[in-house]
């Protein structure tokens, strides 16, 4: 299987999971964790928004396990709530250019690079959406975080209808989740969004009816769960652990 985004936060937990059953994993991120991965996994460096960077750890899944069965298109980046009134046009531009090419564009070229492969195993795409996806602010998405996972939630169905009956796509979007998780500010993307983890924590609770804040091992079972057998009636389907914000 093949992980974007796995070095951290919910992709890290869930490339533990399937490493934990036995899975052998490839993570394709940007930054390799300091504390490593368990046996296993295969790390490749590289950017999901680039194609080329996809097709390159989609070989290596397929050189290393010989196919492909399961993509989780992952990485992300947030936009640290910033709404339309607060910046400049061109600089919202910027920063919805940035969301769109990682939380899209990235998940559209992982999709291509690997659908072939798993056309060919009757595999699975699970996808990281968010309950940005149905809300509109959620817990704290501004304009171009919400925008991009609406329009991820636009490419599931879309990839659903179109790669059926061969591959079979759908996705976990997840309330709050106390990760790495970084947001585009400019040119760079490295403003930590849950930097005051207490007080964040405390609004993720209030906000949802079960008061939960959610952790990245449980939701790791979600992926699993779609990507296996029992869920083999299942295309565009989106699972939603997020406390039951949509009963809120
Ligand atoms: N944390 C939450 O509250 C939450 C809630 C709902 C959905 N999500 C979604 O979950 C997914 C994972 O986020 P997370 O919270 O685990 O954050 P995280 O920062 O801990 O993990 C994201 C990983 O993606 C990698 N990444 C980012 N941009 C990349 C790029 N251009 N190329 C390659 N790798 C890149 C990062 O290096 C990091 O390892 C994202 O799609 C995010 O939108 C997060």
């Amino acid at each position: 299987m093949l992980v974007t985004g796995g070095s951290s936060g919910i992709g890290r937990a869930v490339v533990e999971e399937f490493a934990a059953h036995g899975d052998p994993v490839v993570v394709l991120d940007r930054e390799e964790p300091a504390d490593g991965f368990p046996d296993g996994v295969t790390f490749v460096g590289g950017d999901v928004r680039r194609a080329a960077d996809n097709e390159r750890a989609v070989t290596t899944a397929v050189r290393l396990h010989g196919g492909l069965g399961v993509f989780v298109g992952n990485a992300g980046i947030h936009d640290a709530g910033t709404t339309l009134l607060d910046l400049p046009g061109a600089e919202l531009g910027v920063l919805m250019q940035r969301v769109w090419e990682v939380n899209v564009l990235g998940y559209l070229l992982g999709a291509r690079a690997a659908a072939e492969e798993l056309k060919s195993t009757a595999g699975s795409m699970v996808f990281t959406l968010s309950d940005a996806s149905f809300l509109v602010r959620g817990n704290g998405a501004g304009v171009a975080y919400a925008v991009s996972k609406h329009a991820a939630l636009g490419l599931v169905r879309h990839l659903a209808a179109d790669l059926a009956p061969h591959v079979r796509v759908n996705a976990v979007a997840p309330g709050g989740v106390l990760t790495g998780l970084r947001a585009a500010v400019g040119e760079s993307d490295d403003r930590a969004v849950y930097d005051r983890p207490e007080e964040i924590a405390r609004a993720i609770r209030d906000l949802n009816p079960l008061g939960v804040v959610l952790d990245p091992g449980r939701l790791a079972a979600l992926y699993r769960f779609l990507a296996s057998e029992a869920a083999s009636g299942m295309t565009g389907e989106v699972l939603r652990p997020d406390g039951g914000l949509a009963v809120r």
